[in-house]
Protein backbone atom coordinates (compact mmCIF):
# COMPACT_ATOMS: atom_id res chain seq x y z
CA UNK A 1 0.00 0.00 0.00
CA UNK A 2 2.26 2.20 0.85
CA UNK A 3 4.99 1.72 -2.01
CA UNK A 4 1.79 2.43 -4.17
CA UNK A 5 1.06 5.65 -2.38
CA UNK A 6 4.85 6.97 -3.50
CA UNK A 7 4.75 5.51 -7.12
CA UNK A 8 1.13 7.40 -7.16
CA UNK A 9 2.89 10.87 -5.78
CA UNK A 10 5.81 10.60 -8.03
CA UNK A 11 3.68 9.45 -11.11
CA UNK A 12 2.69 12.70 -12.12
CA UNK A 13 6.44 13.83 -12.53
CA UNK A 14 7.81 10.93 -14.25
CA UNK A 15 9.89 12.71 -16.21
CA UNK A 16 11.80 14.48 -13.58
CA UNK A 17 11.93 11.52 -11.10
CA UNK A 18 11.88 7.52 -11.62
CA UNK A 19 9.07 6.23 -8.97
CA UNK A 20 10.38 3.08 -6.99
CA UNK A 21 9.26 0.01 -8.61
CA UNK A 22 6.97 -2.39 -6.61
CA UNK A 23 10.11 -4.99 -6.69
CA UNK A 24 12.86 -2.48 -5.27
CA UNK A 25 13.09 -4.51 -2.37
CA UNK A 26 14.11 -7.41 -4.35
CA UNK A 27 17.71 -8.88 -4.14
CA UNK A 28 19.80 -10.88 -6.52
CA UNK A 29 19.76 -14.60 -5.62
CA UNK A 30 22.67 -16.66 -5.95
CA UNK A 31 23.09 -18.38 -9.32
CA UNK A 32 22.68 -22.09 -9.46
CA UNK A 33 26.14 -23.67 -8.72
CA UNK A 34 25.22 -26.46 -11.19
CA UNK A 35 23.89 -24.79 -13.82
CA UNK A 36 27.18 -22.02 -13.46
CA UNK A 37 29.28 -25.09 -13.99
CA UNK A 38 27.32 -25.45 -17.79
CA UNK A 39 27.25 -21.65 -18.32
CA UNK A 40 31.52 -21.84 -18.09
CA UNK A 41 31.76 -24.42 -20.12
CA UNK A 42 29.91 -23.18 -22.96
CA UNK A 43 31.87 -19.99 -22.75
CA UNK A 44 35.09 -22.12 -22.88
CA UNK A 45 36.51 -22.18 -26.51
CA UNK A 46 39.16 -25.14 -26.08
CA UNK A 47 38.29 -28.07 -27.83
CA UNK A 48 39.11 -30.30 -25.35
CA UNK A 49 37.05 -28.99 -23.15
CA UNK A 50 34.86 -31.48 -20.77
CA UNK A 51 31.60 -30.93 -18.58
CA UNK A 52 31.23 -33.00 -15.76
CA UNK A 53 28.57 -30.76 -14.73
CA UNK A 54 25.49 -32.11 -15.63
CA UNK A 55 23.17 -34.76 -14.30
CA UNK A 56 22.10 -36.51 -17.13
CA UNK A 57 23.15 -39.38 -19.45
CA UNK A 58 25.28 -38.79 -22.31
CA UNK A 59 26.36 -41.62 -24.84
CA UNK A 60 30.32 -42.26 -25.57
CA UNK A 61 29.81 -39.78 -28.44
CA UNK A 62 29.19 -36.77 -25.30
CA UNK A 63 25.53 -36.74 -26.79
CA UNK A 64 21.74 -36.14 -24.77
CA UNK A 65 20.74 -40.17 -25.44
CA UNK A 66 16.71 -40.85 -26.23
CA UNK A 67 16.45 -44.46 -25.31
CA UNK A 68 15.41 -46.59 -28.19
CA UNK A 69 12.75 -48.40 -26.12
CA UNK A 70 11.06 -44.67 -25.96
CA UNK A 71 11.21 -43.87 -29.31
CA UNK A 72 9.42 -46.43 -30.11
CA UNK A 73 7.00 -46.49 -27.35
CA UNK A 74 6.11 -42.43 -28.77
CA UNK A 75 5.45 -44.55 -32.11
CA UNK A 76 2.96 -46.66 -30.84
CA UNK A 77 1.06 -43.69 -28.84
CA UNK A 78 1.20 -41.74 -31.54
CA UNK A 79 -0.50 -44.05 -33.88
CA UNK A 80 -3.45 -44.17 -31.85
CA UNK A 81 -4.16 -40.74 -32.02
CA UNK A 82 -5.02 -39.97 -28.40
CA UNK A 83 -6.97 -36.94 -27.18
CA UNK A 84 -4.87 -34.39 -24.66
CA UNK A 85 -8.26 -34.01 -22.15
CA UNK A 86 -7.02 -34.27 -18.60
CA UNK A 87 -5.61 -36.40 -16.55
CA UNK A 88 -7.16 -37.32 -12.72
CA UNK A 89 -5.49 -35.57 -9.92
CA UNK A 90 -3.50 -38.62 -8.96
CA UNK A 91 -2.43 -39.11 -13.15
CA UNK A 92 -2.54 -42.31 -15.66
CA UNK A 93 -3.37 -45.39 -13.60
CA UNK A 94 -1.77 -46.98 -15.78
CA UNK A 95 1.71 -45.49 -15.48
CA UNK A 96 1.30 -45.09 -11.25
CA UNK A 97 0.90 -48.77 -11.33
CA UNK A 98 3.49 -49.75 -12.96
CA UNK A 99 5.42 -47.15 -11.00
CA UNK A 100 4.58 -48.87 -8.03
CA UNK A 101 5.46 -52.57 -8.84
CA UNK A 102 8.53 -51.95 -10.46
CA UNK A 103 9.71 -50.42 -7.24
CA UNK A 104 7.89 -52.26 -4.44
CA UNK A 105 8.78 -55.86 -6.86
CA UNK A 106 5.77 -57.74 -8.62
CA UNK A 107 5.62 -60.21 -5.32
CA UNK A 108 5.14 -57.35 -2.80
CA UNK A 109 2.71 -57.96 -0.10
CA UNK A 110 1.62 -54.42 -0.13
CA UNK A 111 0.64 -53.80 -4.03
CA UNK A 112 -1.10 -57.53 -2.96
CA UNK A 113 -3.17 -56.18 -0.27
CA UNK A 114 -3.74 -52.84 -2.21
CA UNK A 115 -2.09 -50.84 0.65
CA UNK A 116 -0.38 -48.56 -1.61
CA UNK A 117 -1.53 -45.19 -2.04
CA UNK A 118 0.10 -43.25 -5.00
CA UNK A 119 -0.05 -40.33 -7.53
CA UNK A 120 1.91 -39.27 -10.42
CA UNK A 121 3.94 -36.42 -9.98
CA UNK A 122 6.11 -33.82 -11.47
CA UNK A 123 9.06 -35.65 -11.98
CA UNK A 124 11.46 -37.06 -8.48
CA UNK A 125 11.47 -33.64 -7.00
CA UNK A 126 7.51 -33.16 -7.83
CA UNK A 127 7.23 -36.15 -6.04
CA UNK A 128 9.57 -35.09 -2.76
CA UNK A 129 7.63 -31.96 -3.17
CA UNK A 130 3.93 -33.80 -2.62
CA UNK A 131 5.78 -35.88 -0.07
CA UNK A 132 7.31 -32.61 2.03
CA UNK A 133 3.30 -31.23 2.02
CA UNK A 134 2.10 -34.59 2.96
CA UNK A 135 3.88 -35.51 5.88
CA UNK A 136 3.92 -31.15 6.99
CA UNK A 137 0.07 -31.99 7.03
CA UNK A 138 -0.66 -35.18 8.85
CA UNK A 139 3.11 -37.06 10.12
CA UNK A 140 1.91 -37.27 13.72
CA UNK A 141 5.37 -36.57 15.14
CA UNK A 142 7.74 -33.51 15.04
CA UNK A 143 7.67 -32.55 11.35
CA UNK A 144 11.54 -32.37 11.02
CA UNK A 145 13.06 -34.54 8.03
CA UNK A 146 17.09 -36.05 8.74
CA UNK A 147 19.39 -35.49 5.53
CA UNK A 148 22.59 -37.29 4.92
CA UNK A 149 25.48 -35.16 4.81
CA UNK A 150 25.86 -34.00 1.77
CA UNK A 151 22.61 -34.78 -0.01
CA UNK A 152 21.38 -33.58 -3.01
CA UNK A 153 21.24 -29.64 -3.18
CA UNK A 154 17.54 -29.54 -3.59
CA UNK A 155 16.48 -31.76 -0.95
CA UNK A 156 16.65 -29.01 1.66
CA UNK A 157 15.09 -26.24 -0.13
CA UNK A 158 12.07 -28.67 -1.15
CA UNK A 159 11.34 -29.93 2.06
CA UNK A 160 11.71 -26.39 3.81
CA UNK A 161 9.57 -25.07 1.22
CA UNK A 162 6.55 -27.80 2.51
CA UNK A 163 7.33 -26.56 5.98
CA UNK A 164 8.95 -28.75 7.49
CA UNK A 165 12.26 -28.76 9.27
CA UNK A 166 15.53 -29.85 7.95
CA UNK A 167 18.25 -31.60 9.49
CA UNK A 168 21.22 -33.93 9.04
CA UNK A 169 23.39 -37.45 9.96
CA UNK A 170 26.35 -38.10 9.01
CA UNK A 171 27.08 -39.84 5.66
CA UNK A 172 30.50 -39.73 3.58
CA UNK A 173 33.38 -40.01 5.06
CA UNK A 174 35.64 -37.25 3.49
CA UNK A 175 39.30 -39.39 5.26
CA UNK A 176 38.00 -42.26 2.96
CA UNK A 177 35.75 -41.47 0.11
CA UNK A 178 33.45 -43.87 1.48
CA UNK A 179 30.48 -44.31 4.11
CA UNK A 180 30.89 -43.03 7.15
CA UNK A 181 28.69 -45.54 8.60
CA UNK A 182 29.64 -45.41 12.52
CA UNK A 183 29.04 -41.54 11.92
CA UNK A 184 25.61 -42.34 10.07
CA UNK A 185 24.78 -45.36 12.73
CA UNK A 186 25.37 -43.38 15.81
CA UNK A 187 23.47 -39.86 14.81
CA UNK A 188 20.33 -41.95 13.00
CA UNK A 189 20.30 -43.87 16.75
CA UNK A 190 20.95 -40.49 18.55
CA UNK A 191 18.05 -38.84 16.99
CA UNK A 192 14.48 -38.58 18.82
CA UNK A 193 12.31 -41.52 18.59
CA UNK A 194 10.10 -41.53 15.30
CA UNK A 195 12.40 -39.11 13.47
CA UNK A 196 11.73 -38.78 9.77
CA UNK A 197 14.99 -40.03 8.02
CA UNK A 198 15.40 -39.84 3.96
CA UNK A 199 17.37 -42.03 2.27
CA UNK A 200 18.58 -42.40 -1.13
CA UNK A 201 17.36 -46.06 -2.58
CA UNK A 202 20.35 -46.59 -4.43
CA UNK A 203 22.91 -44.16 -6.40
CA UNK A 204 22.94 -41.33 -3.87
CA UNK A 205 23.75 -37.94 -4.49
CA UNK A 206 26.41 -36.32 -5.00
CA UNK A 207 28.90 -38.99 -3.84
CA UNK A 208 27.93 -42.05 -5.48
CA UNK A 209 28.27 -44.03 -2.57
CA UNK A 210 26.28 -46.77 -1.52
CA UNK A 211 25.63 -48.60 1.50
CA UNK A 212 26.56 -52.60 1.32
CA UNK A 213 23.61 -54.96 1.53
CA UNK A 214 25.21 -55.98 5.02
CA UNK A 215 25.10 -52.49 5.62
CA UNK A 216 21.96 -51.69 5.17
CA UNK A 217 20.75 -54.52 6.94
CA UNK A 218 22.60 -52.47 10.04
CA UNK A 219 20.84 -48.90 9.04
CA UNK A 220 17.07 -50.71 8.76
CA UNK A 221 18.09 -51.97 11.98
CA UNK A 222 18.41 -48.77 13.48
CA UNK A 223 16.00 -47.55 12.15
CA UNK A 224 13.13 -50.30 13.30
CA UNK A 225 14.95 -50.09 16.99
CA UNK A 226 13.83 -46.40 16.76
CA UNK A 227 10.83 -46.50 15.00
CA UNK A 228 11.79 -43.85 12.26
CA UNK A 229 9.78 -43.06 9.95
CA UNK A 230 11.82 -43.43 6.39
CA UNK A 231 11.25 -41.20 3.15
CA UNK A 232 12.84 -42.88 0.50
CA UNK A 233 14.17 -40.92 -2.39
CA UNK A 234 15.27 -43.35 -5.80
CA UNK A 235 15.58 -41.11 -8.24
CA UNK A 236 18.18 -43.57 -10.38
CA UNK A 237 16.31 -47.15 -9.84
CA UNK A 238 18.34 -49.42 -12.67
CA UNK A 239 20.93 -46.76 -13.22
CA UNK A 240 23.25 -48.05 -10.38
CA UNK A 241 23.91 -51.41 -10.68
CA UNK A 242 22.32 -52.30 -13.99
CA UNK A 243 19.53 -54.02 -12.13
CA UNK A 244 16.51 -52.64 -11.61
CA UNK A 245 15.37 -55.05 -9.11
CA UNK A 246 18.72 -55.03 -6.92
CA UNK A 247 18.33 -51.38 -6.90
CA UNK A 248 15.09 -51.06 -5.18
CA UNK A 249 16.69 -54.01 -2.55
CA UNK A 250 17.05 -51.89 0.53
CA UNK A 251 13.23 -50.76 -0.50
CA UNK A 252 11.68 -53.41 -0.64
CA UNK A 253 13.76 -54.65 2.70
CA UNK A 254 12.14 -51.96 4.74
CA UNK A 255 8.48 -52.52 3.36
CA UNK A 256 9.13 -56.30 3.89
CA UNK A 257 9.93 -55.95 7.63
CA UNK A 258 6.52 -53.60 7.78
CA UNK A 259 8.53 -50.24 8.28
CA UNK A 260 6.15 -47.72 7.33
CA UNK A 261 7.61 -45.83 4.59
CA UNK A 262 6.72 -43.15 1.44
CA UNK A 263 8.64 -43.02 -1.59
CA UNK A 264 9.57 -40.79 -4.21
CA UNK A 265 11.01 -42.49 -7.71
CA UNK A 266 11.77 -40.43 -10.50
CA UNK A 267 12.35 -41.64 -14.80
CA UNK A 268 14.32 -38.95 -15.59
CA UNK A 269 17.39 -40.76 -15.42
CA UNK A 270 16.43 -44.72 -15.77
CA UNK A 271 14.37 -43.74 -18.71
CA UNK A 272 15.84 -40.72 -19.76
CA UNK A 273 12.98 -38.65 -19.85
CA UNK A 274 14.19 -35.62 -18.03
CA UNK A 275 12.03 -32.88 -19.50
CA UNK A 276 8.72 -35.08 -19.37
CA UNK A 277 8.52 -34.77 -16.06
CA UNK A 278 7.74 -38.06 -14.63
CA UNK A 279 7.59 -39.43 -11.31
CA UNK A 280 5.51 -40.52 -8.21
CA UNK A 281 4.99 -40.22 -5.03
CA UNK A 282 3.38 -42.89 -3.05
CA UNK A 283 2.71 -44.21 0.96
CA UNK A 284 2.67 -47.68 1.82
CA UNK A 285 -0.20 -47.91 4.57
CA UNK A 286 -1.43 -50.75 7.12
CA UNK A 287 -4.53 -51.14 5.06
CA UNK A 288 -6.67 -50.61 2.53
CA UNK A 289 -9.31 -48.18 4.19
CA UNK A 290 -6.02 -46.86 5.45
CA UNK A 291 -4.84 -46.22 1.88
CA UNK A 292 -8.33 -44.63 0.54
CA UNK A 293 -7.96 -42.29 3.47
CA UNK A 294 -4.77 -41.50 2.41
CA UNK A 295 -5.33 -41.17 -1.22
CA UNK A 296 -8.17 -38.80 -0.71
CA UNK A 297 -5.49 -36.70 1.41
CA UNK A 298 -3.22 -37.01 -1.55
CA UNK A 299 -5.65 -35.12 -4.29
CA UNK A 300 -6.53 -32.45 -1.70
CA UNK A 301 -2.93 -31.37 -1.71
CA UNK A 302 -2.24 -31.97 -5.35
CA UNK A 303 -5.54 -30.51 -6.37
CA UNK A 304 -4.11 -26.93 -5.67
CA UNK A 305 -0.64 -27.25 -6.49
CA UNK A 306 -1.07 -27.67 -9.86
CA UNK A 307 -4.20 -29.84 -10.66
CA UNK A 308 -3.07 -32.85 -12.47
CA UNK A 309 0.29 -33.70 -14.25
CA UNK A 310 1.38 -34.03 -17.45
CA UNK A 311 0.15 -36.89 -20.00
CA UNK A 312 2.66 -37.19 -22.63
CA UNK A 313 5.51 -38.63 -20.30
CA UNK A 314 3.51 -40.74 -18.03
CA UNK A 315 2.51 -42.22 -21.77
CA UNK A 316 5.52 -43.50 -22.53
CA UNK A 317 6.57 -44.95 -19.10
CA UNK A 318 3.23 -46.36 -19.24
CA UNK A 319 3.63 -48.04 -22.14
CA UNK A 320 7.02 -49.18 -21.68
CA UNK A 321 6.38 -50.72 -18.35
CA UNK A 322 3.33 -52.26 -19.52
CA UNK A 323 4.51 -53.50 -23.02
CA UNK A 324 6.24 -56.59 -22.57
CA UNK A 325 8.69 -56.11 -26.00
CA UNK A 326 9.37 -52.47 -24.46
CA UNK A 327 9.94 -53.34 -21.02
CA UNK A 328 12.39 -56.13 -21.80
CA UNK A 329 14.51 -53.48 -24.68
CA UNK A 330 14.48 -50.76 -21.52
CA UNK A 331 15.55 -52.83 -19.05
CA UNK A 332 18.50 -53.40 -21.29
CA UNK A 333 19.22 -50.22 -22.37
CA UNK A 334 19.11 -48.91 -18.28
CA UNK A 335 21.96 -51.70 -18.29
CA UNK A 336 23.67 -50.28 -21.05
CA UNK A 337 23.61 -46.77 -19.36
CA UNK A 338 24.73 -48.51 -15.68
CA UNK A 339 27.43 -50.24 -17.65
CA UNK A 340 29.04 -47.83 -19.82
CA UNK A 341 29.19 -45.75 -16.68
CA UNK A 342 30.90 -48.45 -15.34
CA UNK A 343 33.20 -49.06 -17.63
CA UNK A 344 34.46 -45.24 -17.35
CA UNK A 345 35.01 -45.78 -13.85
CA UNK A 346 36.93 -48.61 -14.74
CA UNK A 347 39.17 -46.63 -17.33
CA UNK A 348 39.70 -43.73 -15.54
CA UNK A 349 40.93 -45.62 -12.66
CA UNK A 350 43.38 -47.39 -14.39
CA UNK A 351 44.45 -44.60 -16.57
CA UNK A 352 45.41 -42.44 -13.46
CA UNK A 353 46.72 -45.75 -11.61
CA UNK A 354 48.74 -47.56 -14.43
CA UNK A 355 49.61 -44.84 -17.25
CA UNK A 356 50.04 -41.66 -14.88
CA UNK A 357 51.52 -43.46 -11.68
CA UNK A 358 49.38 -41.62 -9.40
CA UNK A 359 49.76 -42.68 -5.43
CA UNK A 360 46.41 -41.05 -4.48
CA UNK A 361 44.51 -43.78 -4.42
CA UNK A 362 41.58 -43.88 -6.35
CA UNK A 363 39.52 -47.21 -5.34
CA UNK A 364 37.01 -44.69 -4.31
CA UNK A 365 36.01 -44.02 -8.39
CA UNK A 366 35.21 -47.93 -9.10
CA UNK A 367 33.66 -48.59 -5.18
CA UNK A 368 31.13 -45.49 -5.76
CA UNK A 369 28.20 -46.41 -7.74
CA UNK A 370 25.40 -43.99 -10.41
CA UNK A 371 26.26 -41.38 -12.22
CA UNK A 372 28.28 -39.30 -9.65
CA UNK A 373 31.86 -39.88 -8.29
CA UNK A 374 32.75 -37.71 -5.53
CA UNK A 375 36.29 -36.98 -6.13
CA UNK A 376 37.85 -36.11 -3.13
CA UNK A 377 39.10 -33.09 -5.30
CA UNK A 378 39.59 -30.21 -3.66
CA UNK A 379 37.62 -26.65 -4.74
CA UNK A 380 41.47 -25.24 -5.53
CA UNK A 381 42.17 -28.32 -7.43
CA UNK A 382 38.81 -28.25 -9.17
CA UNK A 383 39.50 -24.55 -10.11
CA UNK A 384 43.10 -25.58 -11.40
CA UNK A 385 41.07 -28.32 -13.48
CA UNK A 386 38.81 -25.29 -14.82
CA UNK A 387 41.38 -23.01 -15.43
CA UNK A 388 44.43 -24.75 -16.87
CA UNK A 389 42.64 -27.71 -18.25
CA UNK A 390 38.99 -26.65 -19.51
CA UNK A 391 37.77 -29.53 -17.19
CA UNK A 392 34.45 -28.42 -15.28
CA UNK A 393 32.92 -30.07 -12.20
CA UNK A 394 31.17 -28.64 -8.94
CA UNK A 395 33.47 -27.00 -6.19
CA UNK A 396 32.16 -30.25 -4.13
CA UNK A 397 34.72 -32.49 -6.42
CA UNK A 398 31.57 -34.12 -7.58
CA UNK A 399 31.95 -35.47 -11.26
CA UNK A 400 29.10 -36.71 -13.38
CA UNK A 401 30.82 -39.83 -15.01
CA UNK A 402 27.70 -39.00 -18.03
CA UNK A 403 30.43 -36.75 -19.07
CA UNK A 404 33.28 -39.08 -19.41
CA UNK A 405 33.49 -41.11 -22.78
CA UNK A 406 36.45 -43.11 -24.13
CA UNK A 407 37.69 -40.15 -26.16
CA UNK A 408 38.32 -37.85 -22.96
CA UNK A 409 38.90 -40.15 -20.41
CA UNK A 410 42.21 -40.47 -20.73
CA UNK A 411 42.77 -36.47 -21.07
CA UNK A 412 40.87 -36.50 -18.35
CA UNK A 413 43.02 -38.63 -15.97
CA UNK A 414 45.84 -36.78 -16.50
CA UNK A 415 44.73 -34.03 -15.85
CA UNK A 416 43.53 -34.53 -12.53
CA UNK A 417 47.13 -36.36 -12.23
CA UNK A 418 48.55 -33.11 -12.74
CA UNK A 419 46.63 -31.12 -9.74
CA UNK A 420 46.45 -33.77 -7.89
CA UNK A 421 50.47 -34.96 -7.61
C1 LIG B 1 18.69 -37.79 -5.34
C2 LIG B 1 17.79 -37.12 -6.31
N1 LIG B 1 16.50 -37.00 -6.02
C3 LIG B 1 15.65 -36.41 -6.85
C4 LIG B 1 16.07 -35.89 -8.05
C5 LIG B 1 15.01 -35.24 -8.89
O1 LIG B 1 15.15 -35.26 -10.22
P1 LIG B 1 13.93 -35.04 -11.21
O2 LIG B 1 13.02 -34.02 -10.58
O3 LIG B 1 14.56 -34.56 -12.45
O4 LIG B 1 13.27 -36.35 -11.35
C6 LIG B 1 17.42 -35.96 -8.40
C7 LIG B 1 17.93 -35.38 -9.63
O5 LIG B 1 19.08 -35.16 -9.87
C8 LIG B 1 18.30 -36.62 -7.51
O6 LIG B 1 19.59 -36.76 -7.78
Amino acid sequence: MALNIIAGRFAGRASLLRPMSTWANVQMGPPDAILGVTEAFKKDTSPQKINLGVGAYRDDAGKPYVLPSVKEAEKRIASRGLDKEYLPITGLASFTSAAINLAYGEGSSAIRDNRVAVTQSISGTGALRIGGAFLQKWYPGTKKIYLPTPSWGNHGAVFRDSGIEVGSYRYFDRNTNGLDLAGMLEDIKALPKGSIVLLHACAHNPTGVDPTPEQWVQIQKVCEEKEHFIFFDMAYQGFASGNADNDAQALRNFVASGQPVVLSQSFAKNMGLYGERVGSFSVVCADGAEKDRIASQIKIIVRPMYSNPPVSGARIASEVLNTPDLRKQWLDEVKGMADRIISMRTMLKGHLVDDFGSKVGWDHITNQIGMFCFTGLKPEQVHRLKNEFHVYLTNDGRVSMAGVSSDNVKYLAQSIHEVTK
